[in-house]
């Protein structure tokens, strides 16, 4: 089975496919971890990110996979490295190179050859796995997906700077942020998220 959870930052959507893929005993496709493994590798080699080509060629010259839910680059652990604050800066650079998504896909899509699993992204439907099994778009407003973000960092004083944070990786995303035309919308506005897990986890049994 191949469920697809995209959505705009914030939405919940890693915690929500996590949980999804435990209940349904199918692995979990994080694939924000693969843009931010190609981020690191050119961070890692001084690459100048906005060198489309040089950036190609330096992610072609990695490898890419996940062992028990640890991004591993070039086969050595880097979960912690791809989460810091230099990745998720400019993550966004290297998301925006369609040589390199192209690049990126393959490796996406070993890992679900062998027992499917829950994808998140922004393109799991339209891109990664358009034979999924089910699609869903999981949103939520912008204060709503800044305001748990500021609390997971224990920074909700600071919560006007993680507003406008999401706001422009939601402009940065733009292009690659397609929703299918027959994904469920699930906006979790409000929702708690065992709710959102609980519907979610409805839909994939009905046949
Ligand atoms: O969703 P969030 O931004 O919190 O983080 P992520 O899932 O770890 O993804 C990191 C970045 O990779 C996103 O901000 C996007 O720029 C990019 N991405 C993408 O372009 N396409 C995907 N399928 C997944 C992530």
């Amino acid at each position: 089975m191949i469920i697809t959870i995209d959505g705009p930052a914030g939405a919940g959507k890693s915690s929500v496919a996590r949980e999804i893929a435990a209940a349904l005993a199918i692995p979990h496709l994080d694939s924000g971890a693969y843009y931010r493994m190609a981020t690191l590798a050119c961070l890692q080699a001084g690459i100048d990110l906005d060198d489309e080509d040089a950036v190609l060629a330096h992610v072609q010259s990695s490898t890419y996979t996940r062992h028990n839910g640890h991004a591993m680059l070039n086969g050595e652990d880097v979960e912690t490295a791809i989460r810091g604050e230099a990745v998720t800066a400019q993550v966004y650079k290297i998301a925006q190179n369609l040589a390199v998504r192209a690049f990126l896909l393959a490796p996406m899509r070993a890992e679900l050859a062998e027992y499917g699993g829950v994808i998140d992204g922004r393109d799991g439907a339209t891109v990664i796995a358009p034979n999924a099994d089910l699609r869903v778009w999981l949103t939520a407003d912008l204060t709503e997906r800044a305001t748990r973000r500021a609390a997971q960092m224990d920074e909700l004083d600071n919560l006007d700077w993680h507003v406008d944070d999401l706001a422009r990786r939601d402009a940065a995303d733009a292009a690659q942020m397609v929703r299918h035309d027959r994904a469920i919308v699930i906006d979790t506005t409000g929702m708690a998220f065992d709710e959102v897990v609980a519907t979610i986890i409805r839909l994939a049994n009905t046949p």
